[in-house]
């Protein structure tokens, strides 16, 4: 299941060299892109026309990109403009354009009707290139449906277990913390305080130093993870008597994250780390680094063999729990937008089935 009417993450933008054409795959569908002189980006399907071979083999021409198994060449549009040997140029010679913004370092491309493409759907991410900002970039490919990572991440209980000895710092406080969730249009908002939850060993603060942090993140359709994080001196949690802090905090950070669907079976996942300068080095931005990404493989492992496990026993249903609130709405919010936007005969049979 995949929504389609939906902007997603490509890469980040420096994966998209002036002179380079770059093939994904999203959502099964092969795509070639590449930067026009002007430096903005263009996708088009990564299949001619004429004989499917990939444009990613092809070569650039100005803006346009010449397919080299026989010359067609082809303009930011799609459209065929030149076939070598003949004159006309059917209307049928065209390859799919992808509507391609470039925002916040990422590279995001709408996967629908290109008619309902509206940049302004698309996720602000947390301080990406902010100079007031420490930002450190990864991804990392997983064997496994999106879906399993989404709910990943909208259950972050899972950073005392998964986690235990990395983001979890040896602590039940992400375990214990309880969140409040609120619907938003296209996603949730998730809201907490963990408290008593240890200081990071890379500020060389004295072992066992705790702090009072509140995390809030957006969950935002179709995987696009927008988390801050402020930390206080214990009992900050419960002078806000677990509301909102609206008092300065003593260290902040966030990280936006965005899970992009390659197959049914395969994804990609594009993650930042961010940390202000007012309270931390160039130093502890690498450490923070270091440990997510240390945290991001115990993900992986995890979440690729529960896939292996559904992938075995397919029949086998989950048992669903007061703490999968989010995940379970989340799920719901994805399945009420891929229907809305079937045909209405296709929708009437899936509501049938
Ligand atoms: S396959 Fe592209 S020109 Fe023939
Ligand atoms: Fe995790």
């Amino acid at each position: 299941m995949f929504l389609r009417n939906c902007w997603y993450v490509a890469g980040w933008s420096h994966h998209f060299a002036a002179d380079a054409l770059v093939a994904r795959t999203i959502l099964g569908e092969p795509i070639v892109l590449y930067r026009k002189r002007d430096g903005g980006v263009v996708a088009l399907e990564d299949r001619c026309c004429h004989r499917l071979a990939p444009l990613s083999r092809g070569r650039r021409e100005g803006d346009d990109l010449r397919c080299m198994y026989h010359g067609l060449k082809f303009a930011p549009s799609g459209k065929c403009i030149e076939i070598p040997q003949q004159e006309i140029i059917p209307s049928t010679a065209v390859v799919r354009s992808y509507p391609a913004v470039e925002q916040d370092c990422w590279v995001w491309l709408w996967m629908g009707d290109p008619a309902l493409a509206d940049p302004a759907l698309i996720p602000r991410a947390l301080n990406h290139n902010d100079r007031d900002w420490f930002m450190l970039t990864g991804e990392l490919a997983y064997d496994a449906n999106y879906e399993l990572i989404n709910d990943n991440l909208l259950d972050l209980t899972h950073l005392s277990y998964v986690h235990q000895s990395t983001l979890g710092r040896n602590s039940m406080s992400w375990g214990e913390s309880r969140p409040k969730t609120t619907r938003l249009a296209r996603g949730l908002r998730i809201e907490r305080w963990v408290v008593n939850h240890p200081r990071p060993y890379y500020l060389g603060v004295p072992p066992g130093s705790l702090s009072d942090m509140w995390a809030a993140y957006d969950y935002m359709v179709p995987g696009v993870f927008l988390l801050a994080t402020k930390s206080y001196a214990p009992g900050m949690a419960a002078d806000c008597n677990l509301s909102a802090p609206t008092a300065e905090a003593d260290w902040v950070s966030s990280t936006s994250q965005a899970v992009t669907p390659i197959t049914e079976h395969k994804t990609i996942y594009h993650y930042s780390s961010c940390l202000s300068r007012k309270f931390a080095t160039e130093e502890h931005s690498r450490q923070q680094m270091a440990v997510i990404e240390k945290a991001f493989a115990e993900d992986r492992a995890m979440i690729e063999a529960q896939q292996q496990v559904i992938a075995r026993t397919p029949q086998a249903r989950m048992l669903r729990l007061a703490s999968d609130g989010a995940l379970n709405q989340f799920r719901r919010l994805m399945v009420d937008l891929v229907e809305a936007e079937q045909p209405p005969s296709a929708a009437a049979q899936a509501a049938a089935e």
